[in-house]
């Protein structure tokens, strides 16, 4: 089975992406080929900086390698590193309906924030569609805001097998209902849009500071809190800590006698801890460039191998070539 996903090199990534989406496709590597991979082209629709780009993109292959992706099990590479995704995606383009782009839920959030909508916006659907049907994948796990982006996948999928024959394999989603969403700073989804989140890789001494800086209520330590569940300290304890202690946490909030400064103390040290053996790997990787750059050139040179074969024949199905 062939499973594949990809992760946008578009800012720094935080215990929200971590938990929702690097921890299951590190763990998925158990259940067949991996193929995962940078979509640095998707970012050119939210970010014009180049030099940031490049940062991000380093940064989230030295993250995802830090937190467990293995390179010898698994294929990791940069989508543009793979002309053939472009080529494909003019493929698909002729046969997507405008109406199915126009009707895209992330289409249409991203204009209502004031993004002007451009062909690239517009065809970012398309894009995805190419990146998943290039590959012959199985299962495409993404969160649920990809929901939609997979269902779009299929429809193209579908209407080019229709029309030229039998050509693509019909992907399946696997949408992790299960996995929480992790709440930010301020009790809201944790996104890199809302200014709310925990770098996986922080530095110390800010990441403390934001941590200590959650904002909490007025009830004195002592004061019994029967709503203890709910406060942001402990949900984040909770993804962080072993069960028992963050049980234990929360049944003494709930009984009265935790201070608030000390639970948040807590928290830290438990984020800090649970990423140590990963920060430690990744600063081993940050010094040695030359061997991410040779894991992500050699992902390329395998992934490509398959796409050109199933880009070939997607080209003869169509009558060019
Ligand atoms: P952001 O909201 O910070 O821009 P992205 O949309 O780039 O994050 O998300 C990348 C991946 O991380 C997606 O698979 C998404 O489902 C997951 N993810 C993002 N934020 C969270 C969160 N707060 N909780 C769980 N998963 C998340
Ligand atoms: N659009 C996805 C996101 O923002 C990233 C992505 C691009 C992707 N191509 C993909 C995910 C192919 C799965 C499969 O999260």
């Amino acid at each position: 089975m062939r499973i594949l996903t990809g992760i946008q090199p578009s800012g720094t990534l935080h215990i929200g992406n971590y938990f929702g989406a690097i921890k299951p496709a590190v763990e998925l590597q158990q259940r067949g080929d991996a193929f995962y991979f940078i979509a640095d082209y998707h970012s050119m629709t939210t970010l014009t900086d180049p030099a940031g780009r490049r940062k991000n993109t380093t940064a989230v292959a030295l993250d995802f390698l830090a937190c467990g992706l293995d390179p010898q099990r698994s294929i990791f590479w940069r989508q543009s590193d793979i002309p053939e995704v472009c080529e494909l995606t003019w493929l698909l383009g002729t046969l997507t309906p405008m109406g199915l782009l126009e009707r895209a839920h992330s289409y249409k959030d991203k204009v209502a924030k004031g993004i002007a909508p451009n062909f690239g916006l517009v065809a970012y659907p398309v894009l995805m569609a190419a990146d998943i049907l290039l590959y012959g994948s199985h299962l495409v796990p993404v969160g649920k805001d990809q929901k939609q982006h997979l269902e779009i996948t299929r429809d193209i999928a579908i209407k080019f097998n229709q029309t030229y024959g039998e050509t693509f394999v019909i992907p399946q989603p696997e949408i992790r209902e299960e996995v929480a969403t992790v709440p930010g700073l301020d009790g809201q989804k944790m996104s890199k849009s809302h200014g709310n989140t925990i770098d996986i890789f922080g530095d110390e001494k800010a990441t403390r500071k934001k941590i200590m800086g959650i904002v909490m209520d007025s009830r004195t330590p002592q004061e019994p809190k029967p709503d203890a569940g709910q406060n942001l300290a402990i949900q984040l304890l909770k993804l962080v800590a072993p069960a028992a202690i963050a049980r234990d946490y929360e049944e003494r909030l709930r009984a009265g006698g935790l201070g608030y400064g000390d639970l948040k103390k807590t928290l830290f040290e438990h984020y800090w801890n649970f990423f140590a053996e990963a920060r430690a790997r990744r600063a081993e990787l940050a010094a040695n460039l030359d061997y991410v750059n040779q894991v992500l050139a050699e992902g390329a040179r395998r992934a490509r191998a398959v796409a050109a074969q199933i880009l070939a024949r997607a080209r003869q199905a169509c009558g060019i070539g």
